[in-house]
């Protein structure tokens, strides 16, 4: 049964009150993504198995523990997710990175696919999709179906602000992913936008409209 993380160490919370405050422009906007996906990559690896080697410091033999070398992959939902793809490398560098393009339909709502590029050794690796924004759950749900449609068995899926409908959603249609939140909001809107939210992940990070 997947869980449902909400950090809320202070710094993220800190942050991410600077990120949906709209006077935030697109610089800022996108340093202060980068440093919450950072610190949320720090909390998501806790789990991440050891071992446990020999080695010599200035003073003596002694033993200390490594990253056993689980092979991992973050994979961004185009566009918004990229914005937190270099924050996440700079804790786990060894990563691959692969890309789920996807976007709203904005009248159904529903996502549509465009683009799916993974490493080719999908079925080894442990997958960290990354997304800001998890509203109705659809663009998630679909990128989820596309990782394990080609393989991937252990997803976890990490966002910085989500509504309750999309964690349900997720829940329902994916119970064995584990989901990571920096803050759980009110509601939708009848627009689908997250409320309060930060609106338009995308087009804050880019400066697009
Ligand atoms: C945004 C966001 C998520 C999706 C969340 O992307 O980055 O991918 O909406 O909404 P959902 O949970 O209701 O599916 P959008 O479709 O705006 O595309 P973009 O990243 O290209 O801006
Ligand atoms: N996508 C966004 O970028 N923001 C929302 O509030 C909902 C979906």
């Amino acid at each position: 049964m997947g869980k449902v993380y909400v950090f809320d160490h202070p710094l993220i919370q800190h942050k991410l009150t600077h990120i949906r405050d709209e006077q935030t422009g697109t610089k800022d906007f996108r340093e202060l993504v980068d440093e919450v996906a950072t610190l949320m990559a720090f909390e998501i690896t806790r789990d991440l198995p050891m071992e446990e080697i020999d080695l010599k410091t200035p003073v003596s033999n002694t033993k200390g523990k490594v990253l056993s070398g689980k092979k991992l992959a973050i994979v961004p939902i185009l566009r918004a997710g990229i914005g937190m793809v270099d924050g996440i490398l700079k804790m786990i560098p060894a990563a691959k990175v692969g890309h789920v393009g996807l976007y709203r339909d904005p009248e159904t709502l529903k996502p549509i696919e465009y683009y799916v590029k993974l490493p080719s050794d999908v079925e080894e690796r442990d997958f960290i999709l990354v997304d800001p924004m998890l509203a109705t759950g659809g663009s998630a749900v679909e990128a989820i179906n596309s990782l394990k449609k080609r393989g991937a068995k252990n997803i976890k899926f990490l966002c910085l602000v989500a509504a309750p409908e999309g964690v349900e959603e997720i829940k329902k249609e994916h119970d064995d992913v584990d989901i990571y939140i920096a803050a759980l909001d009110e509601k939708l809107n009848e627009k689908g936008y997250i409320v309060p939210g930060l609106g338009d992940a995308g087009d804050r990070l880019f400066g697009t409209k």
